[in-house]
């Protein structure tokens, strides 16, 4: 039985440069041509799309499959789709130019086409050839680094709604012959188009990389480009056992006022993002007084603060983050019942009475030692009922996985003295150790966990 009146597969394949594949062939092009069509004529639940890997037609490209009837497209644009989402799934009759009707035919060129890749890959076997995922591990910091760099130059800005490498150039106070290489490099990873010499944003650029969209990330984003410096140094870090970047041990004020901008920027993105999940997780309703440790940008705070109006929420974070928060509490509304006190989470009082305690992306950066101390602190803090609640990267025992937080766990060994990503059974332990009790971890959607207790009544 069909689920829906048609499936169709759309293969979305992509082969080693140079060889014939549908994702070079514009697959991408086509698939977005086809949701779009689907959905504007009211088809989205009749007419389900899903890609696949090769269907065996490489050189004939972008294919698609179409089910129950088992109908095949070949050689597919954007501007066959309109015709093919009219014909086939409106009036059910195929798009007879487009369609491969030789059954035999079809078939035959499947199959040696399979037997061509089989025996391809069995000679690069023999051969000793690197396999393409180990390639691509090595080399995807040339990727990465491409688009750093157009993120520092803020590249895609001077971009704009169009323009060729010598304006851009011109714009950027750049070289114009390393512009035009980095353009080109932009466009062959389908971040940039270029037509007749004129390069163009991609959607995504436009929306998320151009300056005066409402969604530009660029700002928070550039905080990676800080990261990428850090973790060139990781090979010496490994060797040395902790961070040697010069700036280790200085606070966030001393990396400069641009560093901060950016951290706190990127921080500020993430958390509202997730504000709304973790105020649903942990609750706002039984909350008077909350103190938000390291609380960075606000964000949780205020989220908490919006969510309930009763509730108080005291941020402690460092000096040079302090007028950042400010901003956006006030930009919030809610600058009468959250509140920013400038100290050092390490060694400043916390206070007493709270609620609840929330440690929010903290713990990475701090030792084992100095973990336990803040949540016996912490402990210290609440109120006798009151939780502690820790927002983390949390590992799973043999710290292999989730791969987000094993790569964090070395975004603070180069950042940092002694941090790290920690465990589940880590974070049990220490809260077990400062006092709490009904210690649970509650897993969330996305890259972070949380870990709660509470402190005996
Ligand atoms: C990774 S951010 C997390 C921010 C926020 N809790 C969140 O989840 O979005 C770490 C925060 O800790 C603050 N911080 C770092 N060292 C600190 C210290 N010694 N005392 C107080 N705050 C500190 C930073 O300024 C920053 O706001
Ligand atoms: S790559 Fe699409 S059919 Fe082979």
């Amino acid at each position: 039985m069909e689920a829906f009146r048609f499936h169709v597969f759309v293969c979305g394949q992509q082969k080693p440069e140079g060889v014939p594949c549908c994702a070079g062939r514009g697959s991408a092009e086509v698939l977005e041509a086809l949701r779009r069509e689907i959905g504007a004529r009211g088809l989205a639940d009749e007419v389900q799309v899903t890609t696949c890997g090769s269907l065996g037609l490489c050189e004939h490209g972008p294919n698609l499959v179409v089910y129950p009837e088992g109908v095949w497209y070949s050689g597919v644009t954007p501007a066959h789709v309109p015709e093919i989402v009219h014909s086939h799934f409106e009036q059910a009759t195929p798009v007879e130019r487009l369609v491969r009707n030789d059954a035999a035919a079809l078939r035959a060129e499947i199959l040696q086409n399979r037997d061509k890749m089989l025996a391809a890959r069995r000679a690069r076997e023999a051969a000793g050839v690197l396999p393409d995922e180990l390639t691509e591990l090595l080399r995807g910091f040339q990727e990465s680094r491409a688009l750093l760099t157009a993120l520092e130059l803020d590249l895609f800005t001077a971009v704009g709604d169009g323009a060729d490498a010598q304006q851009v150039a011109t714009i950027l106070h750049s070289h114009p012959r390393a512009t035009e290489m980095l353009l080109n490099a932009l466009a062959s990873l389908r971040l940039l188009v270029k037509r007749e010499g004129v390069f163009y944003n991609s959607p995504a650029t436009a929306r998320y990389l151009v300056s005066g969209s409402p969604d530009n990330a660029q700002p928070a984003l550039l905080h990676t480009a800080h990261l990428w410096h850090r973790w060139s140094t990781l090979t010496d870090c490994v060797l040395a056992g902790t961070a040697v970047a010069d700036d280790r041990n200085a606070e966030i004020a001393a990396r400069g006022q641009d560093w901060t901008e950016a951290f706190i920027a990127a921080m500020h993105r993430n958390a509202s993002e997730r504000a709304p999940l973790v105020v649903r997780a942990v609750g706002a309703e039984n909350v008077g007084r909350m103190l938000d440790v390291g609380g960075g940008s606000g964000a949780y705070s205020i989220a908490f603060a919006q969510a309930n109006s009763a509730l108080q929420a005291e941020i402690l974070d460092l000096a040079a983050v302090q007028p950042i928060a400010l901003r956006h509490i006030r930009e919030a509304g809610v600058a009468d019942r959250v509140k920013v006190r400038a100290g050092d989470l390490r060694s400043d009082g916390l206070g007493e009475g709270f609620d609840l305690v929330f440690i929010s992306a903290i713990c990475h950066m701090l030792s084992p030692a100095e973990n336990l101390d803040l949540l016996r602190r912490s402990r210290e803090a609440l109120a006798p009922g009151g939780r502690i609640v820790i927002q983390d990267f949390i590992l799973e025992p043999d710290k292999t996985a989730p791969r987000f937080a094993a790569l964090f766990a070395l975004n603070m060994l180069v950042g940092t003295r002694e941090g790290s990503s920690y465990s589940e059974p880590e974070y049990a332990a220490w809260l077990g150790e400062a006092g709490f009790r009904d210690v649970r971890r509650v897993r969330l959607p996305g890259i972070t966990g949380l870990m709660i207790g509470s402190r005996p009544l």
